[in-house]
């Protein structure tokens, strides 16, 4: 996307964390935004914290509803004209084992995290297609590229939304929809905080500790993520890493692939005894 002046933009998980500080930049920029949510309270205070002259409509939409995204999709060309660019941002996470995550977790997760962003794509594509500068953002993780202990359905979904993202990448190559693959490292959000937690330690200690290391560990915080985010847009980058973190762990993977791996489980080892 060249510019994002006077561009409808579409962005999900805007009530909070990276969607709000990529909201609220957007807007500066002139953008005019669709904002989507589960969470009313947060989209509102969002819709508050944009320049007083922002063109914005609010829209409560759960991203794993695909009849929801959809019709969410239509009443954005409706409201707006039309729509130039997706941003799939929305996500929660989990913190149990492939052992002991529930299935009805894991998929808690999984529909949210992939399904919310196919959806997504799906359902603005057709209509992205008809602009001359089109974009879709799907935010993947480093989770997406390297997989991290008691993160399971959260590593195998952002893995998917990278596939997702390379196969439209090659699929959309001679079109006018440039796409980003979007890789952020621990960024400070209220993603652990929101998080789902092993049966009988969600309100407990363990819990409060994995939030506590979460917050020490995130480096960046999410008006710097979407700063970068907005600069990887405007130069068509097809991915984009966020955070020091994360440029440090592309590189371990790349070059001690299964040596970075096991120092990862020797540390969660260490963790799990410690508790
Ligand atoms: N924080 C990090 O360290 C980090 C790292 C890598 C990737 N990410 C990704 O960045 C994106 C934004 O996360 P964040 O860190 O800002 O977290 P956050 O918890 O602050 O924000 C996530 C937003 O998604 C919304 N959401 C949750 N379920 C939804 C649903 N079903 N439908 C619509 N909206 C829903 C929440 O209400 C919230 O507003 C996510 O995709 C996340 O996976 C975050």
């Amino acid at each position: 996307m060249n510019t994002l002046e006077g561009k409808v933009v579409a962005l999900t998980g805007a009530a909070s964390g990276i969607g709000r500080c990529l909201a609220i930049e957007l807007a500066e920029k002139g953008s005019h935004l669709a904002i989507a949510d589960v969470d009313e309270q947060g989209l509102q205070q969002t819709l508050e914290l944009l320049p007083k002259e922002a063109k914005a409509s609010l829209h409560i939409v759960d991203v794993s509803n695909r009849e929801r995204v959809y019709s969410w999709a239509d009443e954005v060309v409706k409201e707006h004209g039309h729509v130039d660019c997706i941003i799939n941002n929305a996500g929660v996470a989990s913190s149990m084992t492939i052992e002991d995550i529930s299935y009805e977790d894991f998929e808690w997760v999984f529909d949210i995290v992939f399904y919310g962003v196919l959806y997504g794509t799906k359902a603005f594509l057709p209509y992205l297609k008809q602009r001359p500068d089109a974009h879709i953002v799907n935010i993947s993780s480093v989770n997406g590229f390297f997989p991290f202990p008691t993160n399971g359905p959260y590593n195998c979904a952002k893995h998917a939304v990278k596939a997702l993202n390379q196969t439209l990448l090659q699929e959309l190559r001679h079109t006018s929809v440039n796409v980003t693959s979007v890789h952020p490292g621990g960024i400070k959000t209220n993603i652990v905080r929101n998080s789902r937690f092993a049966e009988g330690t969600e309100s407990g200690e363990a819990a409060q500790k994995k939030i506590e290391g979460f917050d020490r560990m995130a480096g960046t915080t999410p008006e710097k993520a979407a700063s970068i985010i907005i600069k990887g847009m405007l130069k068509n980058r097809k991915r984009q890493l966020v955070g020091v973190d994360a440029v440090i762990i592309d590189l371990l993977v790349r070059l001690m692939p299964q040596g970075f791996s096991d120092l990862v489980g020797l540390r969660h080892d260490r963790a799990v005894a410690e508790n």
